[in-house]
């Protein structure tokens, strides 16, 4: 992916993914991040992710990395959020 027209792709992008995720029952997505990668934590905090865990040197080139979480309601403790 990369930022082109300003057309916001991989929000849109990562929002398809989440959407495919969440219909197919998935509960949860996890990723991982560089900690440097600032574009990519500003994207992903603004889609809802949280950072669950800090990865000490989790990549070969020795730089840290979060572990971030999005969790998605279930539907049988919130069915109203999943109602038609
Ligand atoms: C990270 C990446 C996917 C972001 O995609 P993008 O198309 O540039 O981002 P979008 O235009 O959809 O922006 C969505 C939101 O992300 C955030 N964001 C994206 N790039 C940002 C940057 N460089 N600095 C700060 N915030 C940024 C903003 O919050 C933005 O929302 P806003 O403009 O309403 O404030 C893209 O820069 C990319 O492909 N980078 C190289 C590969 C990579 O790092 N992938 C992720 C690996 S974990």
């Amino acid at each position: 992916m990369c930022r082109n027209d300003g057309l916001k792709d991989g929000y849109r992008t990562c929002c398809r993914s989440i959407k495919v995720k969440m219909e197919s029952g998935c509960e949860e997505v996890t990723l991982e991040a560089e900690v440097t990668n600032k574009g990519a934590l500003a994207l992903y905090g603004r889609l809802g992710f949280i950072r669950a865990k800090w990865l000490f040197r989790h990549y070969l080139s020795g730089v840290d990395a979060f572990c971030l979480k999005l969790l998605f309601p279930r539907s049988d403790l919130h069915p109203f959020i999943h109602k038609d």
